[in-house]
């Protein structure tokens, strides 16, 4: 299997998700978790961008050791000296680049012509270079850069002592397809390729950032960024937990796997949410709510008569401590017997059905069912008998 690398951005990217703002202490805590979980490589902020970031990034680089620090930096010589002092303390720092490259951003944003955008980058990495072994420099907006224009820079950046080259889908505008073909050919076409990292960063925009990444691994990236999930500018990143699961559960396609340690990853999901106030939706992949629970009848029995009816990952393996039968108007007898049984009451068949026949008119009158409401049925049906 090959290995695929995990940058998680939930520090960075994530927290430029509108409305979030993580203090030093929350960040140091998500990064104790992030080491816990495996990722490679946390970028823990933007240190040009405030004080307190440099603060930040100057407290996870001194307390994470078993995972690389990265930070953010435009390809200009402050940036990369205030990355540089806040990054001074991390076991394995790595200066991570940012700068433009299509035509959009080159004409409107940076006002740069190609020449220009390829000059500020081998001379940003040549600077980074004093103080860094790892740099990192990203393409920014590279899906919808000139295929011939990347390869320019990506040379460029490698000759330049880039360690680590990203293309990112910044805006969410590529689709499977040609993201994955972009790939092919950036490995096709670019000399030295394979003595580098190659990574992608995706952006959920028209929600196929997982998919995106998943094309741009069976193309051969040995990176992926994201966040855990899935949150950062507008719809957000890639979700991490969503790739590290496709993977896992579809080896056969992807023959690759990223270190993580899965069992971890809800305890991940749980604080981030926490910490950054950003709700996860509760029918979100892997660990929203509703992952693993199930609410129609004919499911239901699928499900206790064999979970990988219905499952194709057990809820354990992301920490979760078991999949859950929801009892509601879909439900059938069967989920109710085992639900009347694990409450630790021995009903016989006719009880059963006499339960579940009150059961059927209750949930017409109520979204939830509860325990206590199943206690009631159950008390209802012995008085019944004892009369
Ligand atoms: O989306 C993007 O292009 C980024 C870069 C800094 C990698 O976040
Ligand atoms: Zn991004």
């Amino acid at each position: 299997m090959r290995k695929i690398h995990v940058f998680d951005t939930t520090l960075r990217d994530g927290e430029q998700s509108p409305g979030v703002h993580l203090t030093t202490d929350e960040k140091v805590k998500i990064a104790l978790q992030l080491e816990k979980l495996g990722v490679d490589r946390i970028e823990a902020g933007f240190p040009a961008s405030s004080p307190g970031e440099i603060v930040s990034v100057k407290e996870v680089s001194r307390v994470v050791k078993n995972a690389s620090i990265a930070a953010l930096s435009r390809a200009n010589q402050k940036d990369i000296e205030a990355a540089r002092d806040a990054l001074k303390g991390a076991a394995t720092p790595c200066l991570h680049i940012v700068l433009a490259t299509s035509p959009i951003h080159r004409k409107y944003k940076l006002n740069m012509t190609k020449e220009q955008v390829l000059e500020a980058a081998e001379s940003s990495i040549r600077y980074g270079k004093k103080y860094f072994n790892e740099i990192e420099f990203s393409c920014e907006d590279a899906s919808r850069t000139e295929i011939e224009f990347l390869y320019e820079i990506v040379r460029t950046a490698i000759k330049a002592g880039a360690t680590v080259v990203n293309l990112p889908d910044t805006v969410g505008y590529a689709s499977p397809e040609t993201f994955g073909h972009m790939f092919k050919q950036i490995k096709e076409n670019v000399p030295g390729i394979e003595k580098i990292l190659l990574s992608t960063h995706c952006h959920n925009d028209l929600g196929m950032a997982t998919a995106n990444t998943l094309a741009a691994i069976y193309n051969g990236v040995d990176q992926i960024e994201g966040t855990i999930n899935g949150i950062g500018e507008r719809a957000g990143n890639t979700a991490i937990e969503e790739v590290a699961l496709a993977l896992e559960t579809r080896s056969d396609v992807y023959q690759a796997k990223t270190s993580l340690v899965l069992n971890e990853i809800y305890a991940t999901s749980r604080m981030v949410s926490k910490m950054t106030g950003m709700m996860v939706q509760r029918n979100k992949a892997i660990v929203g709510d509703h992952a693993f629970s199930h609410e129609s009848g004919i499911h239901q029995d699928g499900m206790l008569k064999e979970p990988t009816t219905y499952e194709i990952i057990r809820p354990e393996t992301i920490g979760i401590a078991s999949s859950t039968l929801v009892l509601g108007k879909h439900s059938g007898r069967h989920a109710l017997k085992e639900k009347i049984k694990s409450m630790g009451f021995d009903l016989s068949k006719d009880e059963i059905t006499a339960v579940f026949h009150e059961f059927k008119n209750l949930v017409d009158k109520k979204k939830y069912v509860v325990d206590e409401d199943i206690r009631a049925l159950v008390d209802q049906q012995m008085v019944h008998d004892t009369e």
